[in-house]
């Protein structure tokens, strides 16, 4: 451990083993984020790269070279040749033991490994029983890609495989919405600032809507798509993990744990989410997405209504909308407020409701809607107050990289716990085992117009703010 870290944080990486180089996510996102590690000059120790592919090291260093220069541009050569000569691939079988012992070898004698498993989910418990029988994770980490599991149940299952290999601990399942500086932006917000928390409750707040859009539609993903749908893909992990946040209780000063704590706690008090209140969507020509099933019934739009027992939120409907081939590429939560009465001023018009927005795509920031005078008149108008997170364009850390940062040296708070994917599988339990109809939608537009009855009598869903 580095001189100085806070006790508990876990031994720094001496060494990163990837499995699954050879694939797609290294190619988008993990070479890059290990370049932009390496130039902010956060990496330090050697990086195994493990794949059936038939490559050697140069080879592997050629693909870096090619997917840096595809994700970030042309590298500065300086930084690129030492991310290179950290490089090293071990060739194998996942289900040959073989495989395990030359990873062994070329781990050379590191004592704390970390293992990031970028590989498809039914080979994870396959690849940790071959560390375990190599006896290569006695003091190792090992990250996992999402999706963990399918449900509450395979979740679980998942869960026991690998708990006979490792600890829990040792186990650090991504969540890159976590890694989002917009979205950590949220705990700071709510709570380094005092003026917020005497309202943010039952007693001010109306209710609260989220929304994860993307103006894209599933492109070539259509064989992991098909087989998960948005509910699975965004709303039971990333939608609800930010949820977490909007809503958890204050951390606690003294416990280097307790965010992660007071979201288990909001996620249990959770009601499971009642397949009624639940509108799933897909835009149409997603049936001609390659790789797509026929007549397939997955949802590329889901809107949900959940609801939280506590003292804090009892009664505060929470809506949740995500989908593919929406307007905008968009991604928020806001806060409504409740009305204030009608006063006889600005034309005797009800005022309209405050609202509080965290926007975590596509420019971060966040936006108290206010009203004031409009000039000359006898009306009100929006006067927005708006704070922009971005303090230094392009050098905040990307979500890959600060999970990454993370696991390298030893720090676990961003990585999602299994007790909290628990929870959060059983509350979109329910939809998963009565997902009820899907709605056809015009691509471009906000999802089937069932969507909108969801929040009917309560509200209306917001446009995204935009900049
Ligand atoms: C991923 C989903 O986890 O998150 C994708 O699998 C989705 O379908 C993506 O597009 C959204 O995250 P971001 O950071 O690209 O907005």
């Amino acid at each position: 451990m580095s001189k100085g870290a806070p006790k508990h944080d876990a031994a720094a990486a001496d060494v990163l083993a990837i499995f699954g180089i050879s694939g797609d996510l290294a190619k988008k996102m993990t070479f890059r984020a290990l370049y932009r590690l390496e130039a902010a000059g956060k990496l330090e120790c050697p990086i195994v790269g493990v794949a059936i592919d038939d490559w050697d090291d140069e080879r592997l260093r050629r693909h870096a070279r090619e997917s840096i220069a595809g994700s970030v541009g042309d590298p500065d050569e300086d930084v690129f040749s030492r991310l290179a000569a950290r490089l090293s691939y071990v060739q194998g079988d996942y289900t040959d033991a073989d495989t395990f012992k030359r990873v062994g070898v070329a781990l050379g004698g590191a004592e704390h490994p970390v293992f990031y498993l970028e590989i498809p989910p039914f080979l994870f418990s396959t690849v940790v029983g071959g560390l375990g029988q190599a006896g290569l994770t006695e003091n190792a980490h090992v990250v996992i890609e999402k999706p963990f599991g399918h449900d509450l149940e395979s979740a679980r299952a998942l869960n026991a495989e690998l708990c006979v290999v490792l600890e829990e601990e040792q186990i650090l399942r991504i969540d890159h919405y976590l890694g989002k500086e917009p979205v950590m932006d949220i705990t700071y917000l709510r709570f380094v600032n005092s003026i917020l928390e005497p309202v943010w409750n039952r007693e001010h707040v109306s209710h609260v809507q989220m929304t994860i859009a993307e103006d894209f539609g599933v492109d070539d993903r259509g064989r992991f798509y098909d087989a998960v749908g948005a509910m699975r893909d965004v709303i039971q992990n990333h939608a609800l993990q930010v949820l977490g946040l909007v809503a958890m209780e204050p951390p606690t000063g003294n416990h280097h744990d307790s965010i992660r704590d007071k979201k288990l706690e909001l996620f249990k008090a959770m009601r499971a989410a009642d397949p009624k209140r639940y509108v799933r969507g897909q835009y149409e020509g997603f049936l001609d997405v390659k790789d797509v099933a026929p007549g397939s019934t997955t949802e590329t739009f889901a809107a949900v209504e959940l609801e939280i027992d506590n003292w804090r939120w009892s009664g505060v409907p929470f809506f949740i909308r995500a989908g593919k081939c929406m307007p905008s590429k968009s991604s928020e939560v806001t806060a409504v407020f409740r009305r204030p009465p009608q006063l006889g001023i600005g034309h005797g018009k009800t005022p309209e409701p405050n609202k509080m927005t965290f926007r975590i795509e596509p420019v971060p920031g966040s936006r108290m809607r206010m009203y004031a005078k409009k000039a000359g008149e006898e009306a009100f108008e929006p006067a927005d107050l708006e704070v922009l997170f971005e303090k230094v364009p392009g050098e905040d850390p990307e979500p890959y990289e600060r999970l990454l940062g993370d696991a390298i040296a030893g720090r676990h708070p961003l990585f999602t716990r299994q007790d909290a994917v628990e929870e959060t599988w059983r509350v979109v339990q329910p939809l998963l085992d009565e997902p009820g109809p899907v709605l056809p939608y015009a691509p471009d537009t906000w999802g089937p117009k069932e969507a909108n009855d969801l929040t009917r009598g309560i509200a209306q869903w917001s446009e995204p703010w935009l900049p």
